[in-house]
């Protein structure tokens, strides 16, 4: 007898995780693909020599206490550390008992979802946003609502409208402030500003999702917009997936005290405690280790992949192909002419072992039709040098043929 229940029976998987299939089929075949679709770090950059060494110093001094029962709310070292970590982005007006621990950000959001989502009501995203995310507030029943972004990110004006109109219960307004994922875009501070004051205006929460805010190819990080949060309306949600290594499974989210006790609760009830291994991992190698080197390797390597690529789609894309040249983070965002839709093409280019995200895995609209997701994290320069120009030929050839 299967399980089931309206909640189950309703989850699908990710739209992404389709085009992981066909990558892994493939693979099985023997065949290798060149995906710039996932949304991955760089492995060949994990800091393993100092995993390892951590490991050892965790046993040395902790013994069992290190892989015993914990408190719900997290390894106070690391909630203490994380204070001091925010002041990267402004945010000061904090202490630890503002943190929350979370295995990675997805479970932030998952517990905002469970915490703040009564069915049917809004979500307000940005217009395209992390498919992650928006399959998980869906998942507990909201109605996303997307608005559009310009290169200073969310556009206030729609924002106001939309949250004009849904005056009955909009949950919260979730963005990607910095280099957002899918389009690298960033908000400006005076929108961040403007962001705080409608949240406030409108009653509602701005949730903030930081996880790409270090990776700045320019070596500038904007303030957080919880460090413009003069009335509690802003929950910041931190990661260090992007920063030290996904698999770690470390976030944080970050509101006031009481609000924090409450998901505390809400994780009692779930997974009781993020790992001990994990907590003390990533609190060692903020404090111990050279992060900051770690991260300057990271940026220097995604930036020299992020300008091969635009370089390579300036000189094989089909003309009109509009790029989104993103500061920081892990992707590029390209609009093709209107009369192609990236769906449809996707198999066409996938023959050739190539493979992207189409937009409107991102668009909760249904928009996005002509656009496409490049991830420039993963591939090397020279892979990316020769393979962008063969999915720029590939959609030539498409455009033609149709
Ligand atoms: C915007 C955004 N938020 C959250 C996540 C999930 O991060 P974590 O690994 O910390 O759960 C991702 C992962 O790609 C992401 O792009």
């Amino acid at each position: 007898m299967v399980i089931s229940s309206k909640f189950l029976d309703a989850l699908t998987p990710s739209s992404i995780r389709s085009i992981t299939a066909k990558i892994r089929d493939k693979a099985k075949e023997g065949v290798q693909v060149t995906s710039f679709a996932g949304g991955l770090p760089s492995k060949e950059f994990f800091p393993i020599e100092d995993i390892r060494k951590i490991n050892d110093w965790i046993f040395e001094e902790e013994g069992g206490e290190a892989i015993q029962y914990a408190a719900s709310d997290g390894y106070d070292p690391l909630r203490q550390y994380l204070v001091k970590f925010m002041q990267r982005y402004q945010v000061t007006d904090i202490d630890y008992k503002n943190i929350l621990i979370t295995s990675g950000a997805q479970q932030g959001l998952a517990y905002l979802a469970k915490g703040l989502i009564t069915n049917g009501s809004v979500v307000i995203v940005e217009n395209p946003s992390y498919p992650g995310a928006l399959d998980t507030f869906r998942a507990y029943g909201a109605k996303i609502v997307g608005v559009g972004m310009d290169d200073d990110g969310l556009k206030m004006d729609e924002l106001e409208t939309a949250l004009k109109k849904h005056t009955k219960g909009v949950a919260f307004i979730y963005t990607i402030a910095d280099f957002q994922n899918p389009t690298g875009r960033s908000m400006s501070i005076e929108r961040r500003k403007q962001l705080v004051e409608l949240a406030e205006k409108y009653d509602t929460f701005v949730v903030e999702d930081g996880p790409y805010s270090l990776i700045s190819f320019d070596g500038t990080v904007m303030p957080a917009i919880k460090s413009f949060d003069k009335y509690g309306r802003v929950i910041y949600s931190g990661s260090t997936s992007k920063t030290i290594a996904p698999g770690l499974r470390i976030g944080w989210l970050i509101a006031d005290h009481e609000s924090i006790t409450k998901l505390v609760y809400l994780k009692m009830r779930d997974d009781l405690q993020v790992n001990n291994i994990a907590q003390r991992q990533v609190y060692r190698y903020l404090k111990d280790c050279d992060f900051d080197g770690h991260l300057q390797t990271v940026i220097d390597v995604y930036r020299r992949r992020r300008n091969v690529m635009i370089d390579a789609v300036k000189n094989s894309f089909p003309e009109g192909t509009h790029i989104v040249v993103p500061g920081g983070g892990l992707f590029l965002w390209l609009e093709l002419d209107p009369s192609v839709d990236t769906l449809a093409m996707f198999d066409y280019v996938f023959q050739k072992n190539i493979a992207y995200v189409p937009g409107v895995f991102f668009c909760p609209d249904g928009s996005g039709k002509n656009a496409m997701r490049l991830n420039f994290s993963t591939a090397s320069e020279k892979s990316i040098a020769e393979c962008v120009p063969i999915l720029g030929d590939m959609i030539r050839q498409y455009i033609q043929e149709q």
